[in-house]
């Protein structure tokens, strides 16, 4: 279910209506000045969704189905406000500080394919990266990388140990009488068997009658990558090319 509010924004004293209508509204998710954080930086040359201000309009109406990126209801007076502040916020476009094909590299000693797909290759453990520069932030990612528990609880950590939908990336460990131990990501699971994702990819399907140990875990998966700043400058400016050009 979506939240739709409908909100008037009185300015504090100094601050133009379309700052405050943004401050109120979009700032948290794509950060203060537009710098990006769960949702894309604002403050960017060109927006890759939005070529002028008619469909920047619809997007702020409308939000875009099937993502983090809500509707808003909104008077006419203060959307015309708002994407005149968005107008501003990109005339002072932030540039990323890393060096994209240096990252790229970076991903591949890492390993980070091992766990995450992009446009086709690569792993299932965790969400697939490819759009991932059209979603996130810099600094979301940054931490994400040097923190990954950090979002967790907004990775369905507090329903984890409860909905066994697929993706939801808990992580588990079982032995079987036989010997056999297997770890790896919950697909799905029932009174008597659980289906599971190994780390090695392999999908298995588990009898809990022939299981000697079962744990379930809802710390993540991903392991912190504490690197050089310049390396996480890099790799972070790898992710944000990932989703088409400015
Ligand atoms: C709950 C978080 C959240 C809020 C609040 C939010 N957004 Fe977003 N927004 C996102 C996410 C996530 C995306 C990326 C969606 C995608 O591309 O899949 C996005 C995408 C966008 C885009 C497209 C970016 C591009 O590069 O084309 C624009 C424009 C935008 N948001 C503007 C706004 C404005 C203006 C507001 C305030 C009225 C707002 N958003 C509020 C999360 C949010
Ligand atoms: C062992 C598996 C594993 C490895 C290796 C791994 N990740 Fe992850 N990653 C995950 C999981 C699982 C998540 C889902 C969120 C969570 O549980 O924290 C995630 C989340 C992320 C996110 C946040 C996605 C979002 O939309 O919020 C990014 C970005 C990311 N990983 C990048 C990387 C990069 C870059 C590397 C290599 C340096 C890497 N990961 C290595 C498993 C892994």
């Amino acid at each position: 279910m979506r939240l739709v509010a409908l909100v008037f924004v009185l300015p504090l004293a100094g601050m133009a209506q379309g700052e405050a209508v943004y401050k109120a509204l979009c700032s948290n998710c794509h950060g203060i000045s537009g710098e990006g954080a769960r949702g894309p930086a604002l403050a960017v040359a060109k927006l890759r969704r939005a070529p002028d201000d008619r469909v920047l309009g619809m997007i702020i109406r409308s939000g875009i189905p099937n993502s983090e990126m809500p509707p808003t209801r909104i008077s006419d007076r203060d959307l015309a406000a708002l994407v005149e502040h968005l107008r501003v916020l990109r005339r002072r476009p932030q540039t990323a500080k890393g060096d994209a094909a240096r990252g790229a590299r970076i991903y591949e000693q890492q390993k980070c394919a091992q766990c995450h797909m992009i446009s086709g290759a690569g792993g299932r453990m965790g969400p697939e990266l490819t759009l991932i520069g059209q979603i996130r932030g810099e600094a979301y990612l940054r931490r994400a990388l040097t923190d990954p528990q950090a979002e967790v609880p907004d990775n369905f950590a507090q329903y984890r140990m409860i909905i066994p939908v697929p993706d939801n990336y808990l992580r588990v460990r079982a032995a079987t009488s036989r010997g056999e131990s297997y770890e790896g990501v919950r697909l799905n699971e029932d009174p008597f068997t659980i289906q599971m994702r190994t780390l090695d990819g392999r999908l298995v399907s588990l009898d809990k009658a022939s299981l000697t140990r079962l744990e379930k875990d809802s710390k993540s998966l991903m392991p912190a990558y504490p690197l050089p700043a310049a390396e996480l400058d890099d790799l972070t400016a790898y992710l944000q090319s990932l989703g088409g050009a400015r």
